[in-house]
């Protein structure tokens, strides 16, 4: 038997990615972004999201097929992000995906968004094959999740999630607060690098005893967003200057602070002694290098996927539907409907 040949299709946010992968090896991976269209505002806006994904469509998988030298017609499935995400864009890609299995005849598997950030583990070049069961943090824009992975196929557990703002929300959030544009998780990143990370001492959101036995796995930024706001307003009030790295340095701090506090203590909780990272945030120079610090002390083995299977692309998508063919599983209804709030 041959690995399944499948392309994936991704537009929870604002990339529009496909992939096109034959078992776990990666043979395309084209993303489109609608980064620039959101500058201005501050962050994503979901009409134009979706707008934008609608346009790149096309372009982007023609690409794909090209990069992949495959035409539609080899493809054993079409694979498709069904959620979570935006509602308004998911229903772009799901549009094209139902429309390409419709033409082609080709089995359509929706996949959740979250597990195919999972599953982009298994596409790295050193093909060293992911172990499970796996704790995974999954820290972008549009999500912070705490993962609980035995299987990627049927057996993947949400411990918690962010009830507020994302990693990477809080990070563009606290960088427009200090006249930093957007996005603003590298800004912040490259700022950070000359403060102190210890010069203010900014809040853990959910860390206190009382929140680590009711929210022990979830996340909460606007907290900590909210006391950046006023430590700068108050600078401002006595017409100090905003020390801009210590400010940087001290949010950063903090944040990777509380991700890595919660994803080890999944880990020590679970016993299961392998770390996962996965989404845009995991660019973060400090919460690479923390990451690397506390799962050394703890015994645990941490992995990252390269960076451009770390954001949001549709060659994750299409390794989770190489699987779901590959074991056999029936394909989705084609009836399906984009689902903004899908579960794990
Ligand atoms: O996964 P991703 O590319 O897509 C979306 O969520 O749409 O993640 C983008 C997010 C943005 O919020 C961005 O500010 C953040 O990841 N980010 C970072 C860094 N690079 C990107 N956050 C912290 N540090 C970084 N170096
Ligand atoms: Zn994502």
């Amino acid at each position: 038997t041959t690995d399944p040949l499948v392309l994936g299709i991704e537009t929870s946010c604002d990339e529009t990615g496909v992939g096109i992968v034959r078992g776990t090896t990666l043979l395309a991976n084209v993303i489109a972004s609608s980064m620039d269209e959101h500058a201005r505002y501050g962050g994503v806006v979901p009409e134009v999201a979706a707008r934008a994904h609608l346009e790149a469509m096309t372009p982007t998988l023609h690409e794909a097929l090209e990069q992949a030298g495959v035409t539609l017609d080899e493809l054993d499935a079409v694979a498709v992000t069904a959620g979570p995400g935006l509602a308004g864009a998911l229903m772009v890609g799901v549009g094209a995906a139902k429309a390409l299995a419709v033409a082609t005849g080709k089995p359509l598997y929706g996949v959740n968004h979250l597990v195919g950030h999972v599953g982009a583990d298994v596409l790295r070049a050193d093909d060293s094959a992911i172990e499970l069961p796996t704790v995974a943090l999954l820290v972008s824009g549009g999500h912070t999740s705490l993962l609980l992975v035995r299987d990627l196929v049927g057996d993947v557990e949400l411990l918690g999630e962010t009830i507020d703002d994302a990693a990477g929300e809080a990070f563009d959030k606290v960088a427009r607060l200090l006249g930093l544009p957007y996005p603003g998780g590298p800004q912040i990143d490259r700022a950070a690098a000359d403060g102190d990370p210890r010069a203010i001492r900014f809040p853990r959101g959910l860390t206190l005893p009382k929140d680590m036995a009711q929210h022990r796995y979830d996340f909460s930024f606007s907290g900590l967003k909210t006391a950046v706001a006023r430590w700068v307003e108050k600078c401002r009030d006595e017409g100090r200057e905003v020390p801009v790295a210590d400010v940087a340095a001290s949010f950063r701090e903090a944040v990777v602070d509380v991700l890595l506090t919660k994803a080890l203590a999944a880990c020590r909780d679970t016993g299961v002694d392998r770390l996962l990272l996965g989404g845009g945030v995991v660019a973060n120079a400090r919460l690479r290098a923390v990451a690397e610090e506390r799962c050394a002390a703890a015994g645990v083995a941490l992995r990252i996927p390269p960076f451009d299977l770390c954001t949001d692309n549709g060659a994750m998508i299409a390794a989770v539907g190489a699987r779901l063919v590959a074991e056999g599983h029936a394909p989705s209804d084609l009836g399906f409907a984009a689902d903004s709030t899908l579960p794990v």
